[in-house]
């Protein structure tokens, strides 16, 4: 096991799990981001008839954050995810981030300058596996590519 597991982090992800709307995969997932200052930021996986617009958890928790100014603030993050049950808190199954997910979590750890841990949970809480933003997404692409990205706008977000 990991040192240091933040456990309230990832008991914010389990719970918000319980809202996900997943009438299609019938897969439940929760993710929870914590700032610098201490705030938590959550979401829950929203499905929809056309299936390719779904909107996964880690979305969720990043927009929260983005919609209260602290995009360039998170410093952690917890999800979790398995079928969609009454007994989803008995479930040992560990995710990671979709590829989508990794690669909108990667922009707000470069917005921040910060490795971003990312704490993948099971969620019954046996499972617990530490990962950060550098490593689930190696030879990434970011805005540090674009010789057109506006340096002072971005510096003025951090
Ligand atoms: N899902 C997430 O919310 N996050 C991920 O990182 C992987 C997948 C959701 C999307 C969909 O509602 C369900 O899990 C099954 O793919």
């Amino acid at each position: 096991m990991p040192e240091n597991i933040p456990l309230e982090l990832i008991k914010a992800a389990i719970e918000v799990a319980r809202h996900a709307y997943a009438p299609y995969s019938h897969f439940a997932v929760g993710a929870a981001a914590v700032t610098t200052d201490g705030s938590l930021y959550t979401g829950a996986n929203m499905e929809n008839a056309s299936y390719g617009l779904t909107v996964c958890a880690e979305i969720g928790a990043l927009q929260a954050a983005c919609s209260a100014g602290k995009l360039a603030d998170i410093v952690k993050i917890a999800v979790v995810g398995s079928p969609q049950s009454e007994n989803f808190t008995t479930q040992s199954q560990l995710i990671t981030p979709c590829g989508r997910c990794r690669q909108l979590i990667l922009e707000s750890a470069k917005l921040g300058q910060r490795d971003i841990e990312i704490w993948c949970a099971s969620p019954n809480m046996t499972s617990i596996a530490l990962h950060h933003s550098s490593t689930l997404l190696p030879h990434s692409f970011s805005a540090d590519d674009l010789a057109i990205a506006d340096k002072t706008w971005l510096d003025s977000q951090r």
